[in-house]
């Protein structure tokens, strides 16, 4: 009896879930079920090696959800809900603290504020994230959104996306030609009569590297959305993308989800609940 009680007491104080933390999180559905259909996060083994899950949090609000890389130092993917918005353009680069470690801060913030409040901390920040200095100096490569700020509403929604977790050395001429032509134009016609819409925005990783073999240069980019119309009529589309043409190919999810799978050398992946129509 008493053994079994230091069990459970043991198991209570290990646990490492702690309720309330922001952040890094122990699992989308606990903390922010709200960027995913259904709740439902994407399945099937997308995690990479050193996963971190964030709630992207951002004065005081969660604003998106993105699966990291720790190692590649990129996103697997953001989820957030597709929300265009007028605002103003803002330029502001952010990182995670929590990247580091649950004690830091659950908010991101900029390198330098970061920094000046915890200056031995430089190189576990290096370590644990993609920094400024990774996407200086390119060519042909630069700043890639996952959650673009174009798809958020206000200008704090689009100033959380300016965070060196949600991004990947794009190809400019794809994130400035047929990219940027699907999150403005594409995006547009097809959400038209969808009362809301989900979007799951990936990178493959791929041989290539940046920053001294820092940073990953993803092979492919993808993009899904999943858009309810009403509580019985749902539609799905699906785009992938080479990262070094500047080309969008047009899928359908489960076409997507088929031809990731390979990417991913994985047998099955499934990108949003299973009420969102594959075809
Ligand atoms: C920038 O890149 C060029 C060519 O890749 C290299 O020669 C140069 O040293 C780099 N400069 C910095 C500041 O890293
Ligand atoms: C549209 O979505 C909102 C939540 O964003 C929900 O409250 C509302 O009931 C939905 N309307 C319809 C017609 O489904």
């Amino acid at each position: 009896m008493m053994m079994m009680m230091l069990v459970v007491l043991l198991i209570y104080t290990c646990w490492p879930y702690t309720p309330g933390n922001g952040e890094v999180v122990s699992s989308f559905e606990d903390f922010c079920p709200q960027f995913f259909f259904r709740g439902t996060p994407p399945s099937m083994g997308l995690d990479p090696s050193r996963p971190a899950r964030i709630c992207q949090r951002y004065k005081n609000q969660y604003r998106y959800a993105t699966l990291y890389d720790k190692d590649n130092r990129i996103p697997v993917y953001s989820a957030y809900i597709y929300n265009p918005g007028t605002a103003k353009r803002p330029d502001t680069w952010r990182i995670e603290p929590q990247l580091l470690d649950s004690t830091f801060p659950q908010e991101m913030e900029t390198e330098w504020a970061f920094l000046k409040e915890y200056n031995s901390q430089e190189e576990a920040l290096q370590d644990s994230q993609a920094i400024a200095r990774d996407y200086k100096n390119l060519t042909g490569l630069n700043r890639g959104h996952l959650n673009p700020n174009s798809h958020q509403p206000d200008r704090d929604a689009k100033s959380s996306t300016f965070t060196f977790t949600n991004i990947v050395p794009q190809a400019i001429k794809l994130n400035g030609g047929a990219w940027n032509n699907y999150e403005q134009k594409t995006m547009l016609q097809q959400t038209e009569g969808c009362n809301e819409t989900f979007a799951v925005v990936g990178a493959v990783p791929g041989n290539n590297y940046i920053a001294e073999g820092r940073v990953n240069k993803p092979s492919y980019l993808w993009s899904a959305a999943c858009c309810v119309i009403d509580n019985n009529h749902m539609k799905s589309w699906a785009i992938i993308a080479q990262n070094d043409e500047n080309v969008v190919y047009s899928l359908t999810l489960r076409q997507l989800e088929e031809r990731l799978a390979k990417l991913y050398n994985l047998n099955y992946i499934s990108l949003f609940d299973r009420d969102c129509p594959r075809e």
